[in-house]
């Protein structure tokens, strides 16, 4: 996709509102907050079935077509009215033109009334790329998925139950491929049992199309210039509806009793997943061996936000852009220049190979994604001199990993336990114990390990195939002349501007060394690196000078799976999911009518390798969903990539079972 086409092309009215150039027609017709409301508040019940919402419950609404929004702040603005306080909304919507900021800002101004809503989506409307895109309001009380793409090909990969939709794509006479029976059909797929819509067409051969999947439809007197909307009720599916989800990454049973989990290991993974849970209401034990979080992996002073992307859209890209927006969205919280700031990466081009690389992704994604820079303008970028130019994300930057998982751990509902060293994890009476030797530390009906490396140390994961990698990184102290480092820069390694008064330099990559003392020879690896990424920075830091004994760093493990995607969602015994599933070992296109056998409770988050910083807040919003049978917020295909069963199923097929 390149940019031209991202962005949605607007137009002002002489009333000051949005027009699509793309479309030739209007956003929301004259009445605005009116029309919304009697259209698709009003024909889906939301005022019943918000005030009919308890604590615990939660109402998830589909829609085509995102545009400015406004529907979202209506429902928004009601439900806030009128659903019990421990209540869900969680708003999926698709666009395939979004907004600018700039034009979002001016049409969201034009409803003063709303700015409760409108502010904190316009606070947090950053990383809005293609694919999926969450977005996390009111401390997890309201969720909203945008789809950033075709309806067409985005929805097949939406793997949620829609309550109510909202179909509100242009005219159909203007956008006849929002209404089309491949999106009707997938209106249908989704629907939950008694699901309804609304919508602002009553055009007859929309309406022949939506009964054709399954909803029985009626008309109803409109509003304003419109004579007549539409309202439907899902009648269940006029064909049997095959699921094509294979047994191994089905949903699993949620898990039953006191909402309560144990979350072990306090890193990025284990402080995201907790603040995931807690913001669905579950009380969470985050047990840590050490005296504080976040002091191994995930310890660093500097992180970066930077993105290896594939121009192929492999599951590992996909799950890079939607998980960067995610963990782009959620730093606007912290506080920027202490906690993280939005500085910018700029990869430089420092072979052939790599420059071509490059050339392929700023084909392939939108330029305020990342876009080339020469030479010159790199270095501009930079503020110091550069031996090539490159690629530059102009919304990433580098990051105080501990600030994050602080953060995520300070949130209501998650209780950290420190010097809680879990030895072993033990299923008695429907609880998953904690213990350390004979100790029992804590009990939930629900567990999930996210210890890194350490996921190997537990029994019931003992097999995920998971490897430590030593990386270690070199602080330096600020110099009057590195002060004007305006980037993070990478080449091999990196180098971000200051966080209070210290550059970080990173970071080796070491395979076999398991000691994690800082060494003199990976600080001149990290040297190197730096000499690399700009001689003049090199200079500007005196760094050919400092005594190599005397640089002061840090060690620790990364951790990886084998196909460098992190491991991510429920757990399955393995030696019953190889007795259930051993024909896979003769014919791989089997798919055996056996439930997967469920270690039920138990949840792994781990292997999140290089890039924790943009997988792993992600990565617990996506166990969250297992747990709680929702919306998953990646593509189903992309969750199935990270699944742990993925490792079992490939063992099996290649006869190893
Ligand atoms: C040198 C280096 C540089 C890096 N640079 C970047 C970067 O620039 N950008 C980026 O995105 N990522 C970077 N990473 C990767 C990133 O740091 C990791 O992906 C991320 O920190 C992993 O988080 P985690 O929670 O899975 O693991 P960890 O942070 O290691 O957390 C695991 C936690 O589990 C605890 N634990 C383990 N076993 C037990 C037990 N039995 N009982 C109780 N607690 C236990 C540990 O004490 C630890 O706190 C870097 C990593 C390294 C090492
Ligand atoms: C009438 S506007 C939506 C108005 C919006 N609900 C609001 O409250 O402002 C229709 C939207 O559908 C989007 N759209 C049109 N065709 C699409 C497609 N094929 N896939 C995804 N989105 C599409 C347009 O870009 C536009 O933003």
């Amino acid at each position: 996709m390149s940019t031209e086409t991202l962005h949605a092309q607007i137009d002002w009215d002489e009333l000051g509102r949005p027009t699509s150039r793309q479309y030739g027609d209007v956003y929301f017709a004259a009445s605005g907050l009116e029309e919304t409301r009697h259209v698709f508040i009003d024909q889906n019940d939301l005022t019943a079935r918000f005030s009919a919402l308890g604590d615990g419950q939660r109402l998830v609404i589909g829609e085509t077509g995102f545009g400015t929004g406004l529907n979202f702040f209506c429902a928004w603005q009601l439900f806030d009215q009128l659903a019990a306080p421990g209540a869900r909304l969680h708003f999926i919507s698709v666009e395939k033109y979004p907004l600018s900021h700039a034009d979002l800002s001016r049409a969201l101004a034009l409803w003063p009334e709303l700015a409760t809503f409108t502010a904190p989506l316009l606070q947090q409307y950053v990383g809005i790329h293609p694919g999926f895109q969450r977005l996390v309001f009111d401390g997890g009380r309201v969720t909203l998925t945008l789809m950033i793409g075709d309806a067409l090909e985005q929805l097949p990969q939406l793997d949620a139950q829609i309550d109510a939709w909202f179909l509100d794509g242009f005219a159909p006479a203007k956008n006849p491929e929002m209404w089309t029976p491949e999106l009707f059909a997938q209106l249908a797929r989704l629907a939950a049992p008694g699901s309804t819509l609304g919508t602002f067409t009553s055009t007859g051969w929309v309406r022949r199309g939506l009964i054709a999947v399954g909803y029985k439809m009626k008309r109803i007197p409109g509003i304003g210039k419109k004579w007549e909307v539409s309202r439907g009720v899902f009648q269940g599916p006029t064909e049997a509806v095959v699921s094509t989800v294979k047994p191994w990454f089905a949903r699993p049973t949620p898990p039953a009793g006191e909402r309560h989990a144990l979350v072990i290991g306090a890193g990025l993974a284990g402080c995201a997943t907790a603040a995931s849970l807690a913001a669905r209401g579950w009380r969470v034990s985050l047990l840590e061996r050490h005296a504080e979080v976040a002091q191994e992996a995930s310890g660093n002073p500097q992180g970066v936000l930077y993105l290896k992307l594939s121009a192929h859209g492999t599951a590992l890209s996909q799950l890079i852009v939607s998980g960067f927006g995610h963990t782009r969205r959620l730093l606007e919280q912290l506080q920027r220049g202490r906690d993280w700031d939005d500085c910018g990466v700029l990869q430089l081009a420092f072979d052939a190979k790599e420059g071509q690389r490059q050339a392929q992704l700023a084909g392939a994604f939108d330029a305020q994604l990342l876009h080339l820079l020469d030479r010159d303008a790199a270095q501009a970028r930079a503020g110091v001199e550069l031996a090539s130019g490159g690629l530059h994300y102009p919304e990433g930057g580098w990051v105080h990993p501990p600030a994050l998982c602080q953060w995520q751990a300070g949130q209501p509902g998650v209780h950290v336990l420190t010097h809680h060293h879990v030895l072993d994890l033990r299923k008695v009476d429907g609880q998953w114990q904690a213990w350390d030797g004979d100790q029992l530390l804590a009990s939930a009906p629900m567990a999930v390990l996210c210890t890194a490396a350490q996921v190997r140390e537990t029994a019931q994961t003992a097999d995920l195939p998971l490897k430590r990698i030593r990386g270690q990184i070199t602080r330096l102290a600020q110099t009057p002349g590195s002060a004007v480092l305006g980037t993070v820069v990478c080449a091999e390694g990196y180098v971000a501007p200051a966080r209070l008064g210290e550059h970080t330099l990173g970071a080796s990559f070491d395979f076999h060394n398991d000691d994690l003392t800082p060494t003199v020879a990976e600080h001149e690896g990290n040297l190197a690196m730096l000499e690399e990424i700009s001689a003049d920075l090199t200079q500007r830091l005196g760094a050919r000078q400092l005594p190599v004994e005397q640089l002061q760093g840090r060690a620790a493990f990364r951790c990886t799976s084998p196909d460098y995607l992190p491991i991510v969602g429920p757990v399955a015994d393995r030696e019953a999911f190889s007795h259930a599933y051993a024909i896979l070992s003769r014919d791989a296109r089997q798919v055996p009518d056996v439930a997967c056998p469920w270690l039920e409770g138990l949840y792994v988050n781990s292997g999140h390798g290089s890039r924790g910083l943009i997988t792993a807040p992600l990565s617990g919003e996506l166990i969250a969903a297992w747990v709680d049978d929702e919306a998953l917020p990646l593509p189903r295909g992309v969750a199935e990539a990270c699944h742990p069963n993925r490792f079992w199923v490939r063992g099996l097929v290649k006869n190893k079972g």
